[in-house]
């Protein structure tokens, strides 16, 4: 079986909740962990035509028989967590997540200070969820842990326990990381990043796994590349140009208007380098050809399959899943046939 991990390529919002999604409910995992900085993140899931923003619970909830994680490098907002056990009531969330015990915690200060701070907010565009100021307060060793909070006291686990013993027994285990690439706080575009490097390696460690245990890195782009806040984007387009192209993104978190250029071909070697990606899963090719529902590669254009050929040659990495809309149901799975 397989521990494998799943990355954003680029600045985020790159379709990895639709990614994980369809994996979990195709490849049933038994343990699904959340790694990644914390609530900042927003992935969307479309799941018999219900549609779901999540910031802390892993994506794969809709696969009902996996053990739901987070591992200790996440930031737990107790208020987020508690609000998505309301509303994914029906999928038993509450009953089957745990939270490691060496999770930082989130507090209103924290997000007050997010939002007040000239540099964060307005220099830096962050999301105003307060990942930045407790990551801060974490490496000065002063913010509160998970094993101290009294309202989490029925969900801690010992994570990588649980993970390294999935591993051990043949389980599989999926690793759902959160952000992309471009914002990593050592590889990305400094200081127009997050507040801690996102890239497999940190992921694995987030949640207690060792380099030698991971077989999978599943690294995944958008065919175009979107960007919330502020910072550096080479190939980015006019507004004009996306709105023509029918481009236009909204934050699932913020609702800010998403900046939209495209693929970036320099920013996708140097991802799958450092990532260690072994598979590229494509999104969204039907917002840029015309392909939408398709599920056969075969039916693809000349056009469209030399676009996903050029990202296979230029990065050395097989494209396994190509997004052909944001329903599980829109994807073509080649991994039987590459892997
Ligand atoms: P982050 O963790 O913030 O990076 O979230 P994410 O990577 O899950 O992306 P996000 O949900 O923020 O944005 C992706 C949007 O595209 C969502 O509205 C998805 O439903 C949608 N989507 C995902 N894959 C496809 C696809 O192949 N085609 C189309 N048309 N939409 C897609
Ligand atoms: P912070 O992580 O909230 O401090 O925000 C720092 C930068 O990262 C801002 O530009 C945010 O828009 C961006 N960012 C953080 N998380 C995400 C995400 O999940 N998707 C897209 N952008 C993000
Ligand atoms: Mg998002």
């Amino acid at each position: 079986m397989t521990c494998s991990i799943l990355v954003g390529g680029a600045w985020g919002d790159e379709g990895k909740g639709k990614c994980i999604t369809y994996l979990c409910d195709n490849d049933k995992p038994d343990i699904i962990a959340r790694a990644g900085v914390g609530p900042n993140a927003g992935h969307s899931v479309e799941f018999n035509g219900e549609k779901y923003g999540l910031r802390l619970t892993p994506s794969g909830f809709v696969h009902t028989d996996a053990k739901l994680m987070i591992g200790a490098g996440v930031l737990v907002n107790p208020d987020v967590l508690f609000d998505e056990f309301e509303k994914l009531k029906k999928y038993n969330i509450k009953e089957r997540m745990s939270v490691d015990p060496r999770c930082a915690i989130i507090t209103e200060e924290h997000m007050s200070r997010d939002k007040a701070s000239e540099h964060l907010a307005k220099k830096i565009g962050s999301t105003g969820s307060g990942c930045g100021p407790a990551n801060s307060d974490r490496v000065l060793r002063t913010i509160g842990l998970a094993k101290d909070s009294p309202v989490l006291e029925d969900y801690i686990t010992d994570v990588s326990v649980a993970v390294n013993e999935a591993i051990d027994n043949g389980e599989e285990v999926f690793i759902e990381g959160s952000q992309g690439f471009a914002l990593s706080l050592y590889y990305g575009t400094y200081p127009f990043v997050t507040s801690k490097d996102t890239t497999a390696s940190t992921f694995a460690a987030d949640v207690g796994v060792g380099p030698t245990k991971v077989d999978e890195v599943i690294n995944v782009f958008k065919s175009y590349i979107s960007r919330v806040g502020e910072g550096p984007f080479p190939t980015e387009m006019t507004q004009e140009e996306a709105e023509s192209k029918g481009l236009e993104e909204y934050g699932v978190v913020t609702g800010r208007r998403r900046r939209i250029g495209y693929f970036d071909m320099e920013l996708a070697k140097e991802s799958c380098r450092i990532n260690g990606a072994t598979q590229i899963a494509l999104t969204c090719v039907d917002r840029l050809f015309d392909c939408a529902r398709v599920q056969d590669y075969d039916q693809l254009s000349a056009e469209t399959k030399a676009f996903i050929e050029d990202i296979q040659t230029e990065t050395g990495v097989p494209v396994t899943i190509i997004s052909t809309g944001p329903d599980l149901k829109d994807t073509i799975d080649l991994r039987k046939e590459l892997l």
